[in-house]
């Protein structure tokens, strides 16, 4: 038996409790949120359709108590983009929720890994990781984990061959300085750069520059739409729990407090992770050029700024 607190039942939240069922992923899906109607009617929406998410079931609404005792909680509740606004824009108000809930949701559940969702993400898990005193292994954020099967989608798109068989990251920060580890791509057996395209050409550096940029800019452009990005981020968020909870040791970029990590430590950022029933165990050291290098040491300078102005 195993149990999953979802917290907040915002768009996100809901897509990640949905996801969460139709996969199967726990036994035992909790929604909470301060907003009592609004949980209440989330939880009954889900729970109408429990007939068909096999062993799965949906409790929840705003009474934080429901999420004791869970091996597993995410964290989405805080304030959503606005269109145009960047996701470190959020991180005042987001830090302020948080750190009222994070106590609480480890008192309640003083054994779980706890994964930050809520934006942004980087900023966030670096903050539960210190509030808490967590391995961080135990507290970490959905990072690009979404943004690289963005890449992988595009890519796979452009190729015509399987996502699965996209074998490439963005890393760094959830956020405007990601960017795509160009240089460990592969399709298949294949470097990326010496894959050939149907009339025999390969990606040009102009192709590389705007499928990232594409990439990087994904949830504006969604957000511009649709005011919220959820379902894809619902479902990294129950890829996450799942190989968590089935102790799978896939390999995720997933975003946890780095420790000497090409000189960077102190702050989360998503690199390739190792995630079984323990969490994120093991960011995996990998080559990179000085040009990787650079950018990744970028996005730490944009996450320890943020955390500077928040007073951390
Ligand atoms: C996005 C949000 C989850 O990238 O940050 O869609």
């Amino acid at each position: 038996m195993s149990k999953i607190s979802v917290i907040g039942a915002g768009a996100v939240g809901s897509a990640t409790a949905y996801a969460l069922l139709i996969q199967e992923v726990t036994n035992h899906v909790v929604l909470y949120d301060v907003a009592t109607e609004k949980v209440e009617a989330e939880v009954l929406d889900l729970a109408h359709g429990t007939l068909y998410t096999g062993a799965s079931r949906i409790t929840g609404g705003s009474d934080i108590q429901e999420t004791a005792g869970s091996d597993l909680v995410i964290i989405t509740a805080g304030a959503k983009q606005k269109p145009g606004q960047s996701r470190l824009d959020l991180a005042g108000t987001n830090t302020a929720i948080l750190q009222n809930l994070m106590p609480q949701l480890l008192n309640l559940s003083p054994e779980a890994i706890f994964i930050l969702v809520t934006n942004p993400c980087d900023v966030l898990a670096t903050v539960a990781q210190r509030l808490s005193g967590l391995p961080p292994a135990r507290v970490f954020a959905s990072g690009t984990v979404l943004d690289s099967a963005r890449l992988r989608w595009l890519l796979a798109e452009r190729l015509g061959v399987a996502s699965a068989s996209v074998h490439a990251y963005i890393i760094g920060e959830h956020g405007d300085s990601e960017f795509a580890l160009w240089s460990q791509a592969r399709v298949g057996p294949i470097p990326l750069a010496d894959w050939r395209l149907a009339d025999g050409s390969r990606l040009s550096a102009e192709d590389f520059e705007q499928i990232a940029l594409e990439v990087k800019n994904a949830a504006y452009r969604v957000i511009q739409g649709k005011g919220a990005t959820n379902y894809a981020i619902g479902l990294s968020a129950a890829k996450i729990a799942s190989a968590i909870l089935s102790d799978s040791n896939e390999i995720l970029p997933v975003s946890s407090v780095l420790s000497g990590y090409h000189g960077i430590s102190g702050i989360a950022l998503s690199v390739p992770t190792i995630v079984n029933r323990s969490g994120a165990v093991r960011p995996l050291d990998l080559a990179m050029t000085a040009a990787e290098q650079a950018k990744l040491k970028n996005s730490a300078d944009a996450i320890t700024a943020n955390l500077v102005s928040l007073g951390y």
